[in-house]
């Protein structure tokens, strides 16, 4: 494993749209690798592959419980996500974003959503996230496709400004 650099804006990458990842042989599988290891690193809750550069639909997400700091984190490797299905209720949060240092803003987000995607190996599978980790699945699957937080905050600030603790970098 090995650690990649976390491209920063302005960097074009992050604004494109990133393409599906259709071959699951061993280069996919040292991006995946590398990938945690930068989120774990930085430290970051999630990741997506254009923030390090690779323009593929790859995110990692690494969250504990919300509620039970004694439940460990859990780690979630997911190619080719897609949302599909969204609570019909909304909730604001703080998120900041490693691929955009020192700002952090208030994000309306889906409380809960169904995801859709491949493993690591191409298997197939849903998963339910709400609360953080559904926020952090709707800001990773936003990178995909070019979108960053700032383009859906109401309001942005300094990140210096907000307490730490209420806030997710990804
Ligand atoms: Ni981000």
């Amino acid at each position: 494993m090995a650690l990649r650099e976390i491209v920063t804006i302005p960097n074009e990458v992050l604004r494109r749209k990133a393409r599906p990842v259709t071959d699951f042989g061993d280069d996919l599988q040292i991006l995946v690798d590398d990938m945690v290891e930068t989120m774990r690193q930085a430290p970051g809750v999630g990741l997506a592959g254009p923030q390090v550069g690779i323009s593929l639909r790859v995110i990692v997400v690494e969250f504990g419980d919300e509620e039970d700091e004694e439940v460990p984190p859990k780690l979630y490797m997911v190619i080719n996500p897609e949302i599909l299905r969204t609570s019909r209720e909304m909730v604001m949060g703080v998120e900041g974003c490693l691929s955009i240092p020192g700002l952090a803003g208030e994000v309306d987000r889906h409380e809960s959503v169904t995801v859709r995607g491949q493993s690591r190996r191409g298997q197939p599978f849903k998963l339910k996230a709400s609360g953080w980790l559904a926020r952090i699945f709707q800001h990773e699957v936003d990178h995909l496709d070019g979108v960053l937080f700032t383009d859906r905050a109401e309001q942005v600030w300094k990140l210096e400004d907000i307490d730490p603790e209420e806030v997710v970098l990804d």
